[in-house]
């Protein structure tokens, strides 16, 4: 039996008050309508037709990036209503197909509830099936409207709907299974008088009056169904999902003080054992090894860690790498393209920006490293900077194997300290360092006898 999801995506999503639309608003970092194609793929459709329109340029690039064989684009000339949405993808649909209609702003439906609906629909035989469910306020959602047999003769929007109809609790979802004898009655769709839409709910009122099989099925929870119009409704879907997504984590190994205050997007992956702390973030395609130990307000972007990696509080880390059993932070900024090798310690307030750190060195200091090739072993002392911008190009900083970096010293780049050198603190080293040696740039310290002492005289406070 065939099955044609269409996802309606082409509203203005006024009430979001935003530039972008409304379904390309993200929830744990994803753009919604991402989850709701990947809620819908499993069910193995022909085809996923995204209704949209010209004017919503982010969602077309989104899109543009995702269209293959099965996933295509139907364009919807003015958002006058889901109605006129649906009807605008119905020329790309075989004839034969049953139709499974979905909001594009209900992100958190799972493939698991698509499943057992369509399974429902099938059973049933109805023409139409709406995935319903019981709102605790129903006041943004269509009412289920049904006659004694439990037949759906209507679903009425808060616009046209009397006061007892607006008491009722069981709501429309958006998602609908559609038999394609419903098609042809398409053309009877009126615009609704008071909003000017079309309205795809009607579908409901008048294929009931040709008498056809409508039933709504309540088998989710409010919260995988919730509609987001504004972004309280978003605020809302997002703890949801940041519940979801942690869930899954904790059920497999890693240990989340309060999940409320983590934020970890659905790509990233985690190794059993790992703690992680209040007001951590682990975003992009992150990924942790096992026993790691993430503190509180870390955040970390696009960057693969080993195991047994303590990222200390408020780090940031973005597209890194940091390799088994090393240390990073506290309050330590790892940039773009940094790898910092094992058993690495980079300390307090240690900027790294596309450098290699190799195995067993240390730069626990309030230090500086850019564009540099560090070897293993290596101290870098405390405030020890790499000069690598001259004004117009960015040079690069070799320190080879068991170099001692003195605190203080600033390396202007290009420079190489061969292996073994030692570097005075406080020194400025604008030339290369032969191996096994000592550089020092500093001005020879001297002693002036008694010159403080004078100076007290001088001031009149001897
Ligand atoms: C709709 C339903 C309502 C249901 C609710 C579930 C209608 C008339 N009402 O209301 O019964 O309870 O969803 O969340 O269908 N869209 C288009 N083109 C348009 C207008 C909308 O593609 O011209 C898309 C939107 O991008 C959105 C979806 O259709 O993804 C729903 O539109 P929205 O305006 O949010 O409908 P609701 O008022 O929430
Ligand atoms: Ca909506």
């Amino acid at each position: 039996m065939k099955l044609t999801a269409v996802i309606l995506a082409a509203g203005l999503g006024t009430r979001m008050k935003s530039g972008i639309p409304k379904v390309m608003h993200p929830l744990c970092g994803r753009p919604m309508i991402q989850y709701v194609m990947e809620a819908v793929s499993p069910l193995r459709p022909e085809g996923i037709i995204v209704v949209i329109n010209k004017d919503q340029k982010v969602l077309m690039d989104f899109l543009k990036e995702r269209i293959n064989s099965k996933i295509t684009i139907a364009f919807q000339n003015k958002p006058i209503g889901t109605g006129d949405a649906l009807k605008s993808a119905l020329p790309s649909i075989k004839g034969d197909s049953t139709i499974l209609v979905l909001n594009g702003d209900t992100p958190l439906i799972r493939y698991e509830t698509l499943k057992r609906f369509l399974h429902y629909h099938r059973k049933e035989k109805n023409e139409i099936s709406i995935l319903s469910f019981y709102a605790t306020d129903p006041s943004p959602y269509g009412r289920i409207i049904k006659d004694s047999s439990n037949n759906v003769i209507a679903i009425r929007e808060r616009v046209d709907a009397s006061r007892k109809e607006l008491e009722i609790k069981e709501v429309n979802s958006g998602i609908y299974l559609i038999e394609p004898v419903v098609r042809r009655l398409f053309r009877h769709l009126k615009k609704n008088p008071v909003k000017g839409e079309y309205f795809l709910t009607d579908i409901v009122e008048i294929a009931n009056k040709k008498g056809m099989k409508i039933k709504a099925y309540p088998i989710a929870p409010e919260e995988e169904l919730l509609g987001i119009n504004t972004r309280i409704e978003l605020a809302r879907a997002s703890s949801i999902m940041r519940r979801r997504i942690n869930e899954r984590f904790m059920l497999e190994g890693v240990t989340i003080i309060n999940p409320e205050t983590t934020y970890i997007s659905p790509d990233v992956t985690i190794g059993s054992d790992t703690i992680i702390y209040p007001g951590a973030s682990i975003e992009g395609r992150s990924s942790i090894g096992k026993n790691c130990i993430i503190y509180s307000n870390a955040r970390i972007v696009d960057s693969v860690i080993g195991e047994n990696v303590v990222i200390k509080d408020s780090s940031v880390i973005e597209e890194s790498v940091i390799k088994d059993n090393s240390a990073v932070g506290p309050f330590a900024h790892l940039r773009s393209g940094s790898v910092i090798g094992e058993n690495v310690k980079i300390g307090n307030f240690v900027e790294v920006k596309k450098s290699i750190i190799g195995e067993g060195t240390k730069a626990m200091h309030l230090s500086y490293l850019g564009d540099a090739e560090i070897g293993r072993n290596v101290n870098i002392g405390a405030g020890t900077i790499t000069c690598n911008y001259d004004g117009f190009k960015k040079h690069k900083t070799v320190i080879e194997d068991n170099v001692f970096i003195g605190s203080d010293t600033q390396l202007v780049a290009p420079v190489r300290i061969s292996r073994g050198a030692y570097v005075g603190a406080g020194s400025t080293i604008t030339k290369d360092v032969p191996p096994e040696s000592l550089a020092v740039t500093r001005t020879p310290q001297r002693h002036i006898p008694d010159w403080a002492k004078k100076r007290r005289q001088e001031k009149g406070k001897d």
